[in-house]
């Protein structure tokens, strides 16, 4: 398995706190990145792009940029994520995986409907810089249950199925795949409490005061952006 290492530019601020480890300056790094996208021609681009074909399904501007600032602050080698579709968020991610200059890194783009044109939208540029888009056509269910996808996982993204028993079944099933310091994020958190339920269970709390029991919570950090919400793992 892959040794764990904390995200580049992290790593100054955490020498000096190697028991704890300080995440608050992700928040600064992760707002710079999605704000520099979502001003930039990338973005405008996408966003016709998306308009042309027909938004309904894919996700929306603000959505696409804490998903862009996310990936380029952790900077994932193994990516999946469900609910591929036309590639909103697929495109968003190649794009920083590509900014970061992530020749290696792949992304498992999982879409159930045979219908649908998948990555459709995401830019020729992006598809032929390297074969980092991988697309699988099927349930996600399937893909697991016959043991297709990675078993050690940088960042898994939830955009499948938005009931609140299939977002907590996902949830349970990427998360124990994430490696130490890994992302789970998952689009519409808004729709149900799958997601502030999942995170809930992620923490262990002291007996005595009721604070936060850092030893065996099982999270470094997490949050909710717009529909967007994301938890670090901690093994
Ligand atoms: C909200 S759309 C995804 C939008 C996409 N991420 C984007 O930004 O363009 C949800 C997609 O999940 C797919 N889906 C639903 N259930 C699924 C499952 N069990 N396995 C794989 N894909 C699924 C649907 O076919 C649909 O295309």
């Amino acid at each position: 398995m892959r040794k764990f290492q904390w995200p580049r530019r992290a790593i100054a601020k955490q020498e000096s706190q190697i028991q704890s480890p300080s995440f608050y300056g992700m928040w600064d790094t992760i707002s710079r990145f999605a704000a520099e996208i979502r001003a930039s021609d990338f973005t405008a681009d996408m966003i016709r792009r998306r308009d042309a074909y027909g938004s309904e399904g894919a996700m929306g501007a603000i959505d696409c940029a804490t998903l862009y600032g996310l990936t380029r602050w952790l900077r994932p080698t193994v990516v999946v994520e469900s609910g591929g579709y036309v590639g909103m968020s697929s495109a968003f991610i190649l794009k920083a995986l590509t900014d970061e200059g992530l020749a290696a890194a792949k992304l498992h783009s999982i879409e159930l409907s045979q219908e649908c044109e998948q990555g459709a939208l995401i830019p020729d540029e992006l598809r032929s810089v390297s074969s980092s888009f991988v697309p699988m056509r099927g349930r996600i269910e399937d893909f697991l249950k016959r043991n297709e996808l990675p078993s050690s996982i940088d960042m898994f993204l939830h955009d499948s199925s938005h009931s609140y028993r299939h977002m907590l079944w996902e949830f349970h099933q990427f998360w124990p795949r994430l490696r130490d310091g890994g992302l789970l994020v998952s689009h519409d958190v808004q729709m149900n409490a799958a997601f502030p339920e999942f995170v809930a269970e992620t923490y262990a709390h002291d007996k005595k005061t009721g604070r936060r029991d850092a030893q065996w919570t099982s999270h470094y950090e997490w949050g909710r952006w717009g529909y967007i919400g994301f938890a670090i793992k901690k093994s």
